[in-house]
């Protein structure tokens, strides 16, 4: 696949199949996340696994639980409390797999590099017909101690981006973009 088509052909994917995404695969997509560029070619990025749509599921519940009763209130939470409070709503959409780019400081520019290494994430699954959606919500639920403990973080690893994977159920169709501005010297 040719990498602008790649790139205008990538959507954010809220509904699965139940297919599971084999190691293997996942394995390739690491591969070619770790081909971004980093800082001074730190690298400074490591990756947590979690396979398992029912597991998925569950860590969902307790996610919401965190945002709606324990995190702090946001404006972004506040006005997403309605559809977090719905206990049909999947944080995870179903999906059978969720990969956590985690930054490993002390590199200053870690979280650019992590944020470089889910981009070519996302497009390389895209280009094995599979999809992908970075799942920002998660985030604050993944720092707690607790969280970590369980998914067996270490200390160092900072989760930055929490990207699930599957097959489509249907292709979503394009979001619009905004004209950018552009100030041209
Ligand atoms: C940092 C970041 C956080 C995001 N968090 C979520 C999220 O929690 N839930 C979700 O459904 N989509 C999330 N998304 C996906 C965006 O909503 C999506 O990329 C955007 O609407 C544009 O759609 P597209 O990816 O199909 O072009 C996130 C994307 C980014 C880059």
């Amino acid at each position: 696949m040719d990498v602008v088509e790649a790139l205008k052909g990538r959507r954010a994917t809220r509904s699965y199949t139940g297919e599971t995404v084999s190691r293997d695969v996942i394995t390739s997509l690491i591969d070619a996340a770790i081909a971004a560029p980093s800082a001074m070619n730190l690298q400074p990025w490591s990756f947590v696994v979690v396979e398992g749509a029912e597991r998925l599921r569950e860590m969902s519940s307790r996610a919401k639980d965190y945002l709606l009763t324990g995190s702090p209130s946001t404006p972004s939470f506040l006005a997403s409390r309605e559809v977090l409070a719905d206990q049909d709503f999947n944080l995870f959409y179903g999906a059978p797999c969720l990969v956590i780019v985690c930054a490993r400081p002390p590199s200053r520019q870690a979280m650019e590099d992590c944020c470089l290494a889910a981009q070519n994430l996302m497009l390389a699954a895209h280009a094995q017909g599979l999809g992908s959606c970075w799942i920002g919500f998660a985030r604050p639920w993944l720092e707690l101690n607790q969280t970590r403990t369980t998914l067996g973080l270490l200390p160092d690893q900072m989760p930055v981006a929490p990207i699930v994977l599957g097959r489509p159920t249907v292709m979503p169709q394009p979001s619009r973009r905004h004209r950018p501005s552009i100030v041209w010297n």
